[in-house]
């Protein structure tokens, strides 16, 4: 049985193949309308989330299947203090498949454990957001065509941002890739990170300007300050609106430059920007939902079986 913790999890090829299951998915939507006809999906999230939540729902629903779960730990027995362990064991019996987010960093991967169903990492705490990372990497996949030779700048809390860091150990896989991590000093990248790229010979620049760096990018990857993750409120208010990128700043961006965000903005991107081309957010979100799609199949062993079941 397999589980999805982290983007290493799949080999290169592996998520090329996901990623060709996800635009036939695109392409062919009512294809796949019934793969999943009796199967459920568990969505046991112990933190906030729309897009995470309901685009697996969402695409649980698109093939067919149905879903259950809870999005508020406090509607669940773990404000009883019942254990994530205990919770999966429960609830292997009641579905086929299950997506956790939770705040503890570790906590899927001692679900995935004690398991008899694939798990999915949600996103743990400030560690890992893989299939956000899935997403990142299709619209990137799809609208420019190729993972590797990118330039790719990350902006905002790189500290506690775990799409930052999920997205970088998959992009440090591809050739040619070079990292520029715009922060200010205290979120800046931690030091895992930049470990792993100068052991890999990966070039990567720490900067803290976002306008003179903009020429230069490929990608840009705006982030959110996680306020949630910040010991004090006073440091995050000084933060909070360290980078706002706008209409006038983006005139310095390469013309084909594509513009990404997890999602969900505050003020970091201003709305003045959403009806530029090369601002991709929202499709980004549209692609998080074939992503998962492709994902259920895979995990499931349904990747190529939609015929049969229709
Ligand atoms: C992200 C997350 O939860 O880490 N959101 C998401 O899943 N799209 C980013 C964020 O909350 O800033």
């Amino acid at each position: 049985m397999r589980h999805l913790m982290n983007p290493l999890d799949f080999t290169v090829e592996e998520l090329d193949s996901l990623f060709d299951l996800a635009n036939d998915i695109e392409h062919n939507m009512p294809k796949y309308a019934h793969t999943c006809a009796g199967k459920k999906l568990a969505t046991c999230f112990y933190e906030p989330s729309t897009r995470t939540r309901l685009s697996f729902e969402a695409a649980m629903l698109n093939l067919g299947g149905s879903v259950l779960g809870f999005s508020d730990a406090n509607s669940s027995s773990a404000s009883k203090g019942e254990s994530v362990a205990d919770t999966i064991r429960i609830i292997s019996c009641y579905a086929d498949i299950c997506a956790i987010r939770h705040p503890k960093e570790g906590a899927p991967l001692v679900a995935a454990e004690h398991s008899g169903i694939p798990v999915i990492n949600a996103g743990d705490g400030g560690h890992q957001h893989p299939t956000q990372t899935l997403t990142d990497l299709l619209t990137i996949r799809s609208l420019r065509g190729h993972l590797d030779h990118l330039t790719i700048g990350l902006c905002g809390d790189l500290k506690f941002g775990r799409t930052v860091h999920s997205l970088i150990n998959a992009l440090s896989r591809y050739e040619g890739m070079r990292f520029i991590f715009i922060s200010p000093d205290e979120l800046r990248i931690p030091d895992y990170i930049t470990e792993m790229l100068r052991d890999k010979n990966i070039p990567y620049e720490e900067v803290i300007r976002l306008e003179d760096t903009l020429p230069r990018l490929d990608i840009l990857y705006m982030t959110r300050v996680q306020r949630e993750r910040f010991f004090n409120e006073e440091d995050y208010i000084r933060l909070k609106d360290f980078y706002i990128l706008n209409k006038k700043k983006l005139r310095h961006a390469p013309a084909d430059m594509l513009v990404l965000h997890p999602l969900p903005r505050v003020n970091e991107i201003s709305v003045d920007v959403d009806d530029d081309p090369r601002a991709v957010y929202f499709k980004q979100a549209q692609y998080g939902v074939y992503v998962r799609m492709a994902l259920i199949l895979t995990l499931l062993g349904l990747a190529g079986k939609e015929e049969t079941k229709c």
